[in-house]
């Protein structure tokens, strides 16, 4: 069947990434009989340097029209480029903001899963990786402080700046729904996490994340402040299934959880709404560190890209596929820089798709 695709290159080593990820999606078309028509679609700097601002209607359209989006990263360094003299609205993190607010992607599904060949990667002792873990992190994506009203205004000659956290009582339960869901798929078991003992935004998602767990009786739920979450995630990280989160908290905490899986290279995450479409992309960055050096690790985005397969696509098999490749490519030893141990073999970027291609 012929699928359409959207691909995102975006900025730093997001166009590294992506070429191995289609590199991936090309053998899977070879093997299973599929075509992809894929469309390129122009987010954040790499749109700035074009247009003029980091998100078109035209490039809206082209990712409303086709039946997922792959992305790579975008931004820059804000220290030297050109993208953050310009106002905040106009930088390339306001595109992607814009993207995943015009196609209403409001669940965000970050899976942090340690493999047992990474375990030498991780940083916690072996007696706290145990037999190891597989968590998901389920963020909301469209609400709470990115999308609150903010301005910075002079109150009797001070700098003032105000950033608001709001959250309605729809925006809430559907994203707990989504959570609930996916842990009646998983171990059945749902953490919430907020800071209820400061901030009425989580009192109010704490009382609807009850009512929609009433809907979930085999399911347990635990609520869990912020800040003691942030601590349990290195202290038992196995002690998780499914963490319930808003925006801000799930993006701080699952950058500390891909760490436990050895390295943020590693961390996938699909982007989803009401209906089958979703934006697939890395957890991470763009990495202007090390870009343009073959040395990010392009396993993030390999495994978005099998989530697409499998969420937006219906292509169970083929994304069991890409997955099985993955796992067979870090058993033989290969590694990037950023998941490096003693006795592995160093690879680049370029060599990591290949190999995983060549095992699909
Ligand atoms: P980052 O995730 O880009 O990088 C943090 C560290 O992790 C760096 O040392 C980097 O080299 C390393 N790293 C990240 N991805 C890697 C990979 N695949 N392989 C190996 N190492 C990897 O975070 P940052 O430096 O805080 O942000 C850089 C830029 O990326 C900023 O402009 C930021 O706004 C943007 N950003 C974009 C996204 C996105 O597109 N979804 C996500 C996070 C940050
Ligand atoms: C992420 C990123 C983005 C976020 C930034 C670049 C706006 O950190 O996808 O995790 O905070 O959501
Ligand atoms: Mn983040």
């Amino acid at each position: 069947m012929n699928y359409n695709i959207s691909l995102i290159p975006g900025d730093g080593i997001g166009p590294e990434i992506v070429a191995e990820a289609k590199k991936a999606l090309d053998k899977v078309c070879e093997k299973y009989g599929h075509s992809f028509s894929y469309s390129e679609v122009l987010l954040g700097g790499a749109s700035i340097d074009v247009h003029g601002v980091p998100l078109t209607e035209e490039a809206i359209a082209t990712a409303k029209a086709s039946d997922a989006v792959l992305m790579g990263s975008i931004g820059g360094d804000a220290k030297t480029s050109p993208w953050y003299k310009l106002e905040p609205s106009k930088r390339p993190e306001a595109g992607l903001l814009a993207i995943r607010k015009a196609l209403n992607l409001f669940a965000n599904l970050r899976p942090a899963y340690l493999y047992n060949e990474l375990r030498a990667a991780c940083p916690l002792r072996d007696e706290i990786i145990g037999d190891g873990f597989d968590m998901i992190i389920v963020r909301e994506l469209t609400g709470g402080l990115y999308f609150g009203e903010r301005k910075t205004i002079e109150e009797n000659g001070v700098a003032k700046a105000i950033d608001t956290l709001s959250y309605n009582e729809n925006e809430i339960r559907r994203i707990a729904i989504k959570a609930f869901d996916i842990a009646m798929k998983r171990r059945k078991k749902v953490t919430s996490v907020d800071k209820a003992n400061v901030l009425d935004s989580s009192r109010l998602w704490r009382k609807v994340v009850e009512e929609v767990a009433k809907d979930y009786p085999e399911v347990t739920l635990e609520h869990m402040l912020v800040d003691n979450c942030a601590m349990q995630l290195v202290r038992d990280p196995k002690q998780f299934d499914v963490i319930l989160t808003e925006n801000m908290f799930g993006d701080i905490l699952s950058d500390e959880a891909s760490m436990v899986t050895g390295s943020i290279g590693m961390l996938s995450s699909a982007s989803l709404n009401e209906t089958k479409f979703g934006l697939y992309e890395p957890s991470h960055g763009s990495a202007p560190d090390i870009a343009g050096q073959n040395k990010a690790n392009p396993i993030a985005t390999i495994l978005s890209a099998a989530m697409m397969l499998r969420f937006s696509l219906d292509l169970d098999e083929e994304a069991n596929a890409v997955e099985a490749a993955v796992q067979k490519v870090l058993t033989a030893g290969y590694r990037t820089g950023d998941i490096m141990s003693e006795g592995c073999t160093l690879v680049g970027t370029k060599e990591m798709g290949d190999l995983i291609a060549k095992e699909i």
